[in-house]
C-alpha cells in the first residue's frame, strides 16, 4: 500500500477571483511564529501551537495555488470514544480552506458525506525558511464503537474544491456498554531514515486491523527535517488516515515544532494519559527540553496519571528510551530506572513499551529490577524499536526473556480479562516470543 496522496477536484472555476480570494498569494511577510491557543469549537479542549508556529485560527474559504491535501492522518486530543482529529497539510502554504465532510458508515461516497465541520489551521516554519500549512478538523460528538467515513479539504469562495480520498475510521468502544469489546493496539517505532521498511510494517500492521497506533518515537533523523516527516506520513497514509496515532517523543524529534505541529495529542502532547478500551495508556517524554524535568515535572505528571488510573483494568506505559534492554548500542537507562521505575512498580503497570534500541526485546516479568516467576504483580517491558532505523546488536541480559536483531512491530489485543502481545517481522513472520496475561 503506497501512501501516494490523491486528490479530488469536485468543482472549479465558477467565477473570476472574488475580493479577498486571490490564488497563490504569498504568505504574509509578518508571519507570526509565537504559537498560540484556541478553544476548539464543539470540543472540551484547546489547540495550542508551539513557538515556530502561528496561533491556530478557524479555517476560511480561501485557497492558494495548490490546495490539494496531503499526508492525511488521524490523532486524538479528547475522549477516543467520541472524538477524532483529522490532520493534513496542503501542498501550498496559503490555503486556509479547512473542512471535514463525514457521515456514519463505512465505504461511503462523497455525496453521502452529509456532515460538515470547519476545522482549524496554522502554519509553521520548518527546515530553513520553508513554511508548512497544517490543517486540523476536530469531531467531538461521535458515537462510541462506530465507523465513520470522511474526507478532508476545502472549498474557496470561487467554488474551487480540493479534497482527499474518502477514508474511514472507528471510534473506541464504550466498554461499560460493550464489556466483551477487544481493542488492538499497534506498537511500532524508530522509523528514522528507513522508510521502505516503515512501509512494509505499515502494511503488516494494517493487515492486523489495529484500532490505535502507539508509536514509540524517533520517526525522523532530526525533528526539523520536514522531508523525512513527509516520508513518514505519506508512506503511512493508507494506515494513518484510518487509524489514529499517538506517539512518545523520541530524542531524534528534538522537541521540534514539526513534531508538535503534526502529531495531535492530548494535554501538552508530551506526557498524558488516555483510556482506550480496557487499556489505560500513559505516554511520557523522556527527552524533555530541560533534562531536570525527568525527575521533576515529567515524573510528577506520570505519578499523577498513574494515580488517576489505578483502577484501570490494564495499564500500559509508553516512552522512548528503555529502562531495560540488552542492546549493545544504548543499554538500559539508569537515569530512567532511578526516576520512574519506583512508580512503575508501585502502580503495577502491566506493560512498558519503548523504542530507541533498534531491535525487538521482551523482558521477563520484573519487579524492583528482579525477575519474577509470573506476570502477576510484575511488569513486562517490550522494546519495539525496529521500524527502519539501522538495527542494533544485543548481548542477552538476565532480565531479558527474548531479543532479536530484526525490523519489527507488534500488536497488543486487549480484552477485559486478557492482554496478548504478538510481535512480527517486516515480512509478517511471527517473532517466537510474546506475552499473554490474564486477570
Ligand atoms: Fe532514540
Amino acid at each position: 500500500m503506497r501512501g501516494i496522496p490523491l486528490f479530488l477536484v469536485i468543482a472549479s472555476g465558477l467565477a473570476a477571483a472574488a475580493a479577498g480570494c486571490l490564488r497563490g498569494e504569498p504568505i504574509a511577510a509578518d508571519f507570526v511564529d509565537t504559537g498560540g491557543s484556541i478553544q476548539v469549537p464543539g470540543c472540551d479542549y484547546a489547540l495550542t501551537t508551539r513557538v515556530g508556529a502561528e496561533p491556530p485560527s478557524i479555517g476560511v474559504p480561501h485557497s492558494g495555488r495548490d490546495p490539494r491535501p496531503r499526508s492525511v492522518h488521524l490523532g486524538i486530543m479528547g475522549d477516543p470514544r467520541t472524538s477524532i482529529v483529522a490532520q493534513w497539510r496542503t501542498w501550498d502554504e496559503t490555503t486556509l480552506a479547512t473542512e471535514i465532510w463525514y457521515a456514519k458508515g463505512e465505504g461511503l461516497s462523497p455525496p453521502q458525506l452529509t456532515g460538515r465541520a470547519t476545522g482549524l489551521t496554522f502554519a509553521y516554519r520548518a527546515t530553513g525558511t520553508d513554511i508548512i500549512r497544517m490543517h486540523q478538523a476536530h469531531l467531538c460528538n461521535l458515537e462510541p464503537g462506530t465507523t465513520y467515513s470522511y474526507q478532508v479539504g476545502g472549498v474557496d469562495l470561487d467554488g474551487n474544491a480540493a479534497f482527499s480520498p474518502v477514508y474511514s475510521f472507528r471510534t473506541a468502544p464504550d466498554v461499560a456498554a460493550q464489556p466483551d469489546a477487544e481493542v488492538v493496539l499497534g506498537l511500532v517505532g524508530d522509523t528514522r531514515g528507513g522508510y521502505a521498511v516503515w512501509q512494509q510494517l505499515v502494511d503488516q500492521l494494517a493487515f492486523r486491523a489495529p484500532d490505535l497506533i502507539v508509536f514509540t518515537g524517533d520517526a525522523v533523523t532530526i525533528g526539523l527535517t520536514q522531508y523525512e516527516w513527509e516520508e513518514f506520513f505519506d508512506r503511512g497514509e493508507q494506515l494513518l488516515a484510518r487509524v489514529p496515532l499517538i506517539s512518545a517523543h523520541g530524542n531524534h524529534e528534538v522537541n521540534a515544532v514539526n513534531f508538535y505541529s503534526q502529531v495531535a495529542q492530548p494535554g501538552d502532547q508530551e506526557t498524558f494519559g488516555l483510556d482506550y478500551g480496557f487499556a489505560h495508556i500513559t505516554v511520557a517524554n523522556d527527552t524533555p527540553d530541560d533534562y531536570a524535568k525527568i525527575g521533576g515535572q515529567v515524573r510528577d505528571a506520570i505519578a499523577a496519571d498513574f494515580a488517576a488510573s489505578d483502577g484501570a483494568r490494564w495499564k500500559l506505559f509508553v516512552h522512548h528510551q528503555p529502562m531495560f534492554t540488552s542492546s549493545t548500542t544504548h543499554g538500559s537507562s539508569v537515569t530512567l530506572q532511578e526516576a520512574w521505575l519506583p512508580l512503575v512498580d508501585a502502580h503495577r503497570i502491566d506493560l512498558v513499551v519503548n523504542g530507541h534500541a533498534h531491535l525487538f526485546e521482551l523482558t521477563r516479568p520484573l519487579r524492583a529490577k528482579e525477575p519474577q516467576a509470573t506476570t502477576d504483580d510484575a511488569t513486562v517491558f517490550v522494546v519495539t524499536g525496529g521500524a527502519g532505523a539501522p538495527l542494533y546488536d544485543h548481548l542477552p541480559q538476565p532480565f531479558s526473556a527474548y531479543s532479536e536483531m530484526t525490523y519489527n512491530a507488534s500488536v497488543v489485543r486487549v480484552r477485559k480479562d486478557q492482554l496478548v502481545l504478538e510481535a512480527f517481522r517486516q515480512d509478517g513472520t511471527a517473532i517466537p516470543a510474546g506475552l499473554t496475561k490474564t486477570k
